[in-house]
């Protein structure tokens, strides 16, 4: 029943959902965030947060979709780490004792105890954007989205990152917008977005062994895979191993409750028909009615776009 929605042009996700977004620079990955917390407001369509317009209750929004981006210095104000921590919490008016309690808890949850007196500007990439996710847990919001959040780091920055981004998988609805389809190989769904376009909504599984998906959307395979596929070693089309290997290949190990058939309360996030305009005169649009014929399977998803031009006709549902 949710596929058939999303085939109708809504995108649903599920309390509890982990969803990797990924696609092109300027194909719309960011617009899509920001429609979520009401930074831009769609022109047309209905964008729903756990049951909120972001157009009209924009500050209930943020209270329950917190979001990091990709470069922490930004979000970075305060002269000591545990201020930063708190900063948001003090426009939301939640109560000095209760603040202290969740400032500790999110600086723990991230890794950072000990740093609490820490001067940010001393601090590495990975450890200033751990900062930045405390900021945004100690809100407690019940969604996350994370815009790139690992693009400005190293190595070692991106896995303290995304060590404690996958600790709360299951905890929280997660949006992840990257470019590295590594960071994602565990998500539960993989949005691909081009041209303003939601092309494909499928597993991570299924989008690795699309070649023809991946050069269209101008994504590459993590190099692991690369080389396993140049050594013509099975590739991520192979049928799925144990339950380790099933999480880090095939995606769908942490279903969350929508995508496991609960209730309109479970889902968190909602976009039908959107339409967003930059500039006047100059339409840039979010889904667009009819753009997609749907298949009824994605096997025949897979044949029907072949050919097409990106972002032109591709709409998948797992
Ligand atoms: N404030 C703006 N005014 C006009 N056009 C904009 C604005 N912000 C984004 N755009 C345009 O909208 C399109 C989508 O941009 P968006 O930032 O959503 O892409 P993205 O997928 O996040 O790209 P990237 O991977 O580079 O971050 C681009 O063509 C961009 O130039
Ligand atoms: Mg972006």
């Amino acid at each position: 029943m949710r596929a058939s929605g999303r085939l109708r042009g809504e995108l649903r996700v599920g309390r509890g959902e982990y969803v990797g977004v990924v696609g092109p620079n300027g194909g719309g990955k960011s617009t899509l965030v920001r429609l979520l917390n009401g930074l831009l407001v769609a022109d047309e369509g209905r964008v729903r947060v756990a049951g909120l317009d972001p157009a009209v209750e924009p500050f209930e929004v943020r209270k329950r979709l917190g979001m990091l981006f990709q470069n922490p210095e930004n979000g970075l104000v305060a002269p000591f780490v545990e201020d930063d921590v708190a900063f948001g919490l003090e426009n939301l008016g939640v109560a000095r004792e209760e603040m202290r309690a969740r400032v500790a808890e999110a600086i723990r949850a991230v890794g950072l105890k000990g740093y609490e007196r820490r001067e940010p500007h001393t601090l590495s990439g990975g450890e200033k954007q751990r900062v930045a996710l405390a900021g945004v847990l100690a809100g407690e919001p019940e969604i996350l989205v994370l815009d790139e959040p690992t693009s400005m780091l190293d190595g070692e920055g991106r896995r303290e990152v995304l060590e404690r981004v996958h600790a709360l998988r299951g905890t929280r609805t997660i949006l992840h917008v990257t470019h590295h389809l590594e960071e994602i190989l565990d998500a539960d769904r993989v949005l691909v977005v081009n041209a303003g376009r939601l092309v494909a909504d499928v597993s991570p599984r299924r989008l690795l062994s699309d070649a023809e998906l991946l050069r269209e959307n101008r994504l590459v395979l993590p190099t692991v895979l690369r080389l396993g596929a140049g050594l013509g070693m099975a590739g991520p089309g192979a049928s799925c191993p144990g339950p380790g290997g099933a999480r880090a290949c095939c995606g769908g190990a942490h279903r969350g409750a929508a995508a496991a058939g609960g209730g309109e309360g479970a889902v968190r996030v909602e976009l039908r028909e959107v339409g967003h305009v930059y500039a006047p005169g100059r339409p840039w649009r979010w889904w667009r009615s009819g753009a997609c014929r749907s298949p009824s399977s994605s096997e025949r998803c897979s044949r029907w776009s072949a050919g097409r031009a990106p972002g032109r006709a591709r709409w998948c549902s797992t």
